[in-house]
C-alpha cells in the first residue's frame, strides 16, 4: 500500500472519516487556533505598520506573541489529524502544497524580523514610526497569513 494510503487506513484516519462529530470538532480546534494565530499576528503587524504607536512595541510583543506561539499547539495537531483523514488526496493537491509553502515563507519572514530587522526595536518602541523594512515585512506578513487562510478554506472546494 502506498504510504499515504497506509496513513489514511490508520486508526486515526478511519476515526476521522467515520465518526460523525470528530472531523468537525477537530476542524473547530484548527479554526480556534487560526483565530488566535491571525488575531495576535495582525495586532502586532498593525503596530509595526505604525498604527497605535502610543502602545510600547516591546510590551505589546511580550503580551501577544506568546499567544501566537501557543496557537501552533492547536493548529498543528488538528491540521495533521485532518491531513491523515485524506492524506492521498491532499498530498497531490496544489492548494495544499501552496498552503504549506506559504506557511514556511511566512515563518521565515517572522524569523527574519525577530533575528535581524526587529533587533533595533528599542529605537522605535514608543511613538516613532518603525523603519521601512520593518513595515514592509509586517505588510508581507499580513498578506502571507491571509493567503494561508484562503488556501485552507479552498481545500474544501478544489
Ligand atoms: C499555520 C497556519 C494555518 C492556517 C492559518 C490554516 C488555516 C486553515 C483554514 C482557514 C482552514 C479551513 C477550515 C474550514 O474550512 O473550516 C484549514 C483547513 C485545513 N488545514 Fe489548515 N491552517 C494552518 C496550518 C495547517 C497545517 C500545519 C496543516 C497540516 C499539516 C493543515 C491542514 C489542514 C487541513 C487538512 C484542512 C482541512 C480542509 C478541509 O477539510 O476542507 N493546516 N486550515
Amino acid at each position: 500500500m502506498a504510504p499515504m494510503g497506509a496513513i489514511e487506513m490508520s486508526a486515526l484516519g478511519q476515526a476521522m472519516r467515520q465518526w460523525l462529530w470528530l472531523y468537525p470538532a477537530v476542524e473547530t480546534v484548527h479554526l480556534v487556533g487560526v483565530a488566535l494565530l491571525f488575531g495576535s499576528i495582525a495586532v502586532f503587524d498593525l503596530r509595526l505598520l505604525g498604527l497605535s504607536r502610543s502602545i510600547p512595541l516591546r510590551r505589546l510583543a511580550a503580551h501577544v506573541l506568546p499567544w501566537t506561539a501557543a496557537s501552533f499547539a492547536l493548529i498543528v495537531p488538528s491540521g495533521l489529524a485532518m491531513f491523515v483523514a485524506h492524506a492521498s488526496e491532499l498530498i497531490q493537491s496544489p492548494v495544499f502544497a501552496l498552503k504549506i509553502s506559504l506557511i514556511f515563507v511566512a515563518g521565515t519572514n517572522a524569523a527574519a524580523y525577530h533575528l535581524a530587522t526587529g533587533r533595533g526595536a528599542a529605537q522605535w518602541d514608543l511613538d516613532a514610526m518603525p523603519p521601512p523594512l520593518v513595515r514592509a515585512s509586517a505588510a508581507a506578513s499580513l498578506v502571507l497569513w491571509i493567503s494561508v487562510i484562503a488556501c485552507g478554506r479552498l481545500l474544501a472546494y478544489v
